[in-house]
């Protein structure tokens, strides 16, 4: 069976790729069962920069091809943050995904309501020989100050999924890897990637 990488340290993250690309004839291997340790630095100015770059260092680094994605919570009245920033988003170092909703929820603390805004994700696959092709999804939402649900990871507690009443800590998992933002740019990819591992 032919083998892709998924090339990101995030659980919660690995979790979600691990059960939308079950369906694909293809062994997906983590960082992790390779024991591959590599760090990449997340300074790109867009999602899509630093998808690239993290797909690219992965798939060189394994010979193997590889998908990686960028993502962040973009909130409307935050002019789009915290944004490329979402996973650094704190006052304080060693912060914990509780730390950053708090600090999220602190910083819009007085702004008029509803707090709109959307999950936005850019994956990339790589081949070890350096060509890359990325694929997107939004999901939009809003955020409200009660955390709601234990699924999912991240801002999923406070983000209240357009068209429904449930927040996406809230949602099955299966709702949730359907409707994501990461759900749909992995759609748009699979396309990508049944081209090159040639139908598989
Ligand atoms: P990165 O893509 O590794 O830079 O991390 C993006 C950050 O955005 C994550 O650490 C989360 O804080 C947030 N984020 C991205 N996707 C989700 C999601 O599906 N649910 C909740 N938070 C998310």
């Amino acid at each position: 069976m032919k083998t892709l990488l998924l090339a990101s340290n995030n659980k919660g993250k690995l979790r979600e790729l691990q059960f939308i690309l079950a369906d694909l004839p293809l062994e997906l291997v983590t960082p992790a069962d390779l024991g591959l340790t590599l760090d990449v630095d997340e300074d790109g100015s867009t999602y899509a920069e630093n998808a690239v770059k993290k797909a690219l260092a992965f798939a060189k680094a394994s010979g193997l091809t590889c998908l990686a994605d960028d993502s962040g919570l973009e909130v409307d009245a935050l002019n789009g943050g915290p944004g490329l920033y979402s996973a650094r988003y704190s006052s304080k170092p060693g912060a914990t995904d509780k730390n950053r909703r708090d600090f999220l929820l602190l910083n819009l603390r007085g702004k008029p309501r509803p707090w709109t805004g959307r999950f936005r994700a850019t994956v990339a696959v790589a081949g070890p020989e350096g060509s890359v092709q990325i694929a997107e999804g939004t999901c939009p939402g809003q955020i409200i100050s009660e955390e709601r649900g234990t699924g999912g990871f991240g801002y999923d507690p406070i983000f209240l999924l357009d068209g429904t009443d449930q927040t996406m800590a809230e949602l099955p998992e299966e709702t949730k890897n359907r409707l994501s933002h990461r759900a749909r740019a992995v759609q748009a990819a699979k396309k990508i990637l049944l081209e090159r591992f040639g139908k598989i």
